[in-house]
């Protein structure tokens, strides 16, 4: 069911009121990406289509490059996402790694720091030691369940358009996880998927001159898991914004 500590309906109705700090508008966004997070354990229930049809809508109000809108959407549900996770862990299993896009060779500095933090954080809700390669792997091999989820959509940009492309494909994706939230869906955004795009391709016959930017499970927490236990941090604003005149 949909998370009922978000308010669905903001404090006053009628016209949106924008423009002012403190507007109501405003104070119902910042709740919704105060609540949204990556879900990392879902039930087994579906998402009714009118929900994910207004999560699309509202995913295609996303800015893009000359409106471009270089992404498409693959959306995989009920017995396709069983068959699809079963084709996508067969793949896994007997294949290399392989990625449409570039992927960071490492993360240095305050990136790896952050990446080891939200690691060890969901280590630690699940109770796995750093140490536990087996472990870890395990729960590695869960974004091939999609995390038990009904849905998966995976996410696709034009070969054609390059990095600006991929810019718009992820603001996509960050908009449809804020329209989830705010309908009380939970999601996981997973380049997990894309790091297998030979698999991914294969199985939804995804044309050649498009390339997968990465998948999002999505569908209805299970809030008892310990994987959902666990939050991350964000920086500082004076780490990331510099200020001038
Ligand atoms: C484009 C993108 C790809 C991601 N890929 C994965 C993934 O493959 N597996 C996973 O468990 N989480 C994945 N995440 C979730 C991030 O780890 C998560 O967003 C980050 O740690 C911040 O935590 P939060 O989403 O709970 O705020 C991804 C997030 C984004 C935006």
């Amino acid at each position: 069911m949909p998370d009922s500590t978000i308010a669905t309906e903001p404090a006053s109705t009628g016209a949106v009121t924008t423009g002012a700090v403190g507007s109501p508008t405003a104070a119902v966004l910042e709740q919704i990406l105060d609540a949204r997070h990556s879900c990392r354990a879902f039930t087994s229930e579906i998402v009714a289509e009118e929900t994910i049809e207004q999560i699309l809508r509202m995913a295609q109000r996303t800015a893009s490059w000359c409106n471009s809108q270089a992404w498409q959407v693959d959306l995989v549900s009920g017995d396709a996402t069983a068959a699809f996770s079963t084709a996508l862990m067969d793949h896994v299993m007997s294949n290399d790694m392989r990625s449409d896009l570039p992927i960071p060779e490492r993360y240095e500095g305050v990136y790896g720091d952050r990446r080891r933090a939200s690691g060890f954080g969901l280590y630690s809700a699940l109770g796995i030691e750093r140490s536990d390669h087996e472990a870890r792997s395990r729960q590695m091999l869960e974004n091939y369940r999609f995390f038990g989820a009904p849905h998966v959509a995976i996410i696709t940009t034009d070969a054609g358009l390059g990095t600006y492309g991929a810019i718009d494909c992820g603001a996509y994706v960050s908009t449809f996880l804020t329209a989830a939230t705010s309908l009380g869906v939970a999601t996981c955004a997973q380049a997990a998927l894309a790091l297998y795009s030979d698999g991914v391709r294969e199985h939804l016959r995804i044309p050649e001159d498009r390339l997968i930017v990465c998948g999002i499970a999505f569908g209805y927490a299970d809030t008892a898991h310990p994987a959902n236990a666990f939050r991350t941090e964000r920086a500082d604003l004076s780490d990331v914004v510099r200020r001038h005149g």
